[in-house]
């Protein structure tokens, strides 16, 4: 709805006049999938044969296939395809894997498959989970003396752990369940705000689901428990949950991957010199360690590992990017989520990140090419997928920050950006591979490349 105002000078009056939406629709959830199309097509678009083929063309031949990707989410129209790639030879800890890679982003599978293939041959990534924590809140407004609601809460603290049992028990058998519930006193921050702060050990399950249960069933333990406390006044009694819902921070869920080797071992074909290179890539490092702008773009780096493999093995990628994010400013500054040292001849380079990973549960049960990312990686316990995804991050800022310290960014990139632009013009695959060969020796930018399928196609006419 629209409000539009009116105003008259000499009368002053306003005039409030409703207009609706041409482009606003009820009951849209309940039209079909086709009909969903339809009104689409009739309200924006003005080629509609083209659009619909387009949205078509992505649906999948096999209809029971194409049935689990429209009931994953709501109002599903088609598929958005991700290239799904693979990064072979990562060898982390005693094992070797190819990792999969869920990203649209050219140059990033390129990269950690060079960086895999570096420390392939200088020992590999060591990789371990330092903790497996979560945590949920029941965030709550209580109106009267907190030594009452402390004594409150230790009267209360068992009952709503048992009267979760329901819960928890499948948890339990397996071996997690609820580690603790404190009560948090937050006044100080916003008046008469606490909290229930719960920790879980959720083992391979991300946990999202049972830490919000056991929190809703948290909440209404408290309520009803405070309802019936002696000591509270009538006001204390009717305390007023505002929300129960898990973090995603996760600060004690982490896990630390590392490289290291002497520093002479760095020598190769793009590394001539090891100990300047060392050198200067610990300067980029501590750079990004102190410097919030370039610590942005160096972790946005280090996510283009982490978000892909989260992605393909079915994961919650905005769940790890904002628990990520918040890791890298706890010090109250953000900062590189990687750290380098070249100490007695040593070059060592690690990152140390929270990861709330599943690996049963979700959409790793449901999606058919998220099974077999899984049995790629030999089907990982959520603390083997915590060292794989880190060590992902971890190749992908090596690779990102050994071009920037060397030969550049956009030397790769660009070669990688040059496939793009040629599938855009529709090359042929005689065009690319002449035009693959011409830019080996000629500096690829965007008119660049239009410029020679230009020529080549001229000439081409003229033959
Ligand atoms: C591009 O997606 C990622 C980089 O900018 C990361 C970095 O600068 O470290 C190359």
């Amino acid at each position: 709805m629209k409000e539009t105002f009116y105003t008259n000078p000499s009368i002053f009056v306003f005039t409030k006049i409703r207009t609706y939406m041409p482009h606003t629709i009820s009951g849209f959830s309940k039209l079909s999938k086709s009909e969903k199309i339809e009104w689409l097509l009739n309200t924006y678009f003005t080629d509609k044969d083209s659009a619909r083929a387009l949205v078509k063309q992505y649906w999948n031949t096999d209809d029971k296939l194409q049935k689990l990707h429209d009931e994953f989410i709501e109002n599903t129209i088609t598929n958005y395809y991700l290239p799904l790639g693979v990064a072979p030879n990562f060898l982390i800890n005693e094992t070797t894997y190819t990792i999969p890679m869920a990203i649209e982003e050219s140059s990033v599978v390129a990269a950690a498959s060079k960086a895999a293939k570096f420390w392939l041959d200088r020992g590999g990534f060591k990789a371990e989970v330092l903790s497996t924590e979560k945590i949920g809140q029941v965030h709550f407004i209580y109106k009267g003396d907190f030594d009452k609601l402390e004594a409150f809460f230790k009267h209360v603290k068992l009952k709503l752990i048992s009267e979760s049992a329901f819960i928890t028990k499948n948890m339990e058998r397996r071996g997690g369940g609820i580690l603790d519930i404190q009560l948090r006193n937050k006044s100080e921050d916003l008046p008469n705000y606490y909290q229930l702060h719960a920790t879980f050990e959720t083992l391979d399950a991300m946990g999202a689901n049972f830490i919000n249960s056991c929190l809703e069933q948290f909440a209404t333990t408290f309520k009803n428990e405070a309802l019936v406390f002696e000591d509270f006044t009538e006001e204390e009694k009717h305390i007023s949950v505002v929300m129960s819902i898990l973090s995603n921070y996760v600060p004690q869920c982490l896990v630390r991957a590392e490289v290291s080797c002497k520093i002479e071992d760095l020598k190769s074909k793009d590394i001539p010199n090891p100990e300047e290179f060392a050198v200067k890539f610990k300067q980029a490092v501590s750079i990004a360690e102190v410097e919030p702008y370039r610590a942005v773009t160096h972790n946005k780096g280090i996510m283009n590992g982490i978000d892909a493999v989260v992605l393909a093995t079915g994961n919650d990628f905005r769940a790890v990017e904002a628990g990520v994010h918040a890791y890298a400013a706890k010090d109250g500054k953000y900062s590189s989520l990687t750290h380098c040292s070249i100490e007695n001849g040593v070059f060592k380079f690690w990152i140390e990140i929270p990861l709330a990973l599943g690996t049963v549960g979700g959409l790793t049960n449901l999606h058919p090419l998220v099974k077999f990312s899984m049995e790629m990686l030999q089907k990982p316990t959520a603390k083997d997928l915590m060292k794989i995804v880190a060590v992902a991050g971890l190749a992908q800022n090596f690779g990102a920050v050994k071009s920037l310290t060397t030969t550049g960014i956009q030397e790769g990139h660009m070669k990688m950006h040059l496939m793009n632009i040629l599938n855009q013009f529709e090359a042929t695959d005689a065009e690319k591979i002449t035009l693959i060969e011409h830019f080996k020796t000629n500096v690829v930018t965007h008119s660049a490349v239009v410029e020679a399928i230009k020529q080549i196609r001229e000439q081409e006419n003229f033959k």
